[in-house]
């Protein structure tokens, strides 16, 4: 029977469980044979014990846990040709020619790459004498899917991103605590979140916590924003607010490109408001705990929806993901292409060019 391989790779995300499962338990149901790839492309890479095939019961129990229970870690030699041949030969050895990679856009590029160059690295290894012609014959491709699991919610195409709705309820509920606090202190907090090149927890934490000001990278403030925001603030004061919070997203930056910490925030609020002020970074809070509902079912149907393809697949490389609530399948390639057009775009100040390209890729 057909046989599916499953990996995370990259930072892990709150749903990546669910996707695994539904991924495990989709494929049994359809009489195919999934295998977990356990820590990431390592597994794929050193075999062994790290490909382990799954049964029901193995995905018993963590649909409510944050993380991922079959592990990811960054593995240098898959970037390496070596370790990819390596990588196909284990696969290929046990007869896994299909895949669903969960993670990032870097997660994604690498197992498109796979894709790639598995018909010539299976040459390459019958050439060796690793692999017998009839083992590479019987697998003359690999198959792939790839679901989004990142907080940051930065892939173009795909509405969210597994693990984003968790990360946005972490940080309102840390939002909260600290207004109270705030509050009775008459307090600016400064509050950093995750997000990389990526606006999107920044923006919503700030919208979903009622909070004063926020910086994101894809709109630097306009110079003068440190009297600006200290007026603002100095007003909400005036007319009675006790407190004062100010989402920074870890990657903002000014009109210079120079970064806008928290520590800088906070140095400015200082010196304009003559108060003292405090600062909170989240962390990795933010991509830790238990995932949220919405993180459970979506991801389920996405792993679900996954798997289908994979066993129905016509070799075009896809991205299982949402849009306006609705599961859609987008090209593999041409969306990883597209956010990272929009990070370096965005990372070069030419926010124009990043809308362009985040739009570019949406398909009906
Ligand atoms: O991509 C997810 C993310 O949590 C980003 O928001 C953050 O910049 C980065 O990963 C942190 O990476 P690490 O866990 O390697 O410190």
């Amino acid at each position: 029977s057909v046989k599916i391989g499953v990996l995370t790779s990259g930072g892990d995300a709150q749903g990546m469980n669910a996707i695994v499962r539904a991924v495990v338990r989709t494929a049994l149901h359809e009489g195919a044979r999934p295998f977990a790839i356990r820590e990431g492309w390592k597994g794929a890479v050193e075999g062994g014990d790290l490909i382990q095939e799954m049964s029901w019961s193995d995905v018993s129990d963590i649909l409510h846990r944050g993380g991922t229970i079959i592990g990811t870690a960054r593995s240098d030699r898959f970037r390496e040709r070596e370790g990819m041949r390596e990588a196909v030969k284990n696969l290929v050895s046990l007869g896994i020619d299909r895949l669903i990679s969960i993670g990032g856009d870097g997660t994604l590029t690498g197992t498109d790459e796979l894709r790639a160059e598995w018909p010539s690295l299976l040459a390459e290894l019958v050439e060796m004498g690793e692999i017998e012609q009839d083992t590479a014959d019987r697998h003359p491709l690999l198959h792939i899917a790839g679901v989004v699991g990142s907080i940051d919610n930065d892939l173009v195409g795909t509405d969210m991103t597994v693990g984003a709705d968790s990360a946005l309820h972490r940080i309102i509920d840390a939002i909260d605590a600290i207004s109270s606090t705030a509050e009775s202190h008459r307090r600016s907090f400064v509050i950093e979140v995750m997000g990389r090149h990526c606006g999107y927890l920044a923006l919503m934490s700030a919208i979903a916590g009622g909070c004063d000001y926020v910086f994101v990278p894809e709109r630097p403030p306009a110079d003068g924003w440190e009297t600006d925001m200290c007026r603002v603030l100095k007003e909400g004061r005036d007319a009675g607010r006790r407190d004062s919070i100010i989402i920074v997203a870890e990657g903002a930056t000014d009109r210079n490109g120079v970064a806008i910490t928290s520590e800088r925030v906070k140095a400015v609020l200082e010196e304009g408001l003559g108060e003292s002020a405090r600062v909170t970074m989240l962390g990795h809070v933010q991509r830790g705990g238990s995932p949220s509902a919405y993180d459970r079912w979506m991801p389920t149907l996405l792993g679900y929806s996954a798997a289908l393809e994979l066993l129905q697949s016509d070799g075009d490389p896809v991205i299982i993901g949402t849009r306006r609530n609705r599961l859609v399948r987008l090209p593999l390639m041409s969306s990883v292409e597209n956010t990272r057009a929009v990070k370096k775009f965005t990372a070069a100040g030419d926010f124009e060019a990043a809308v362009a390209a985040r739009g570019s890729s949406y398909t009906e």
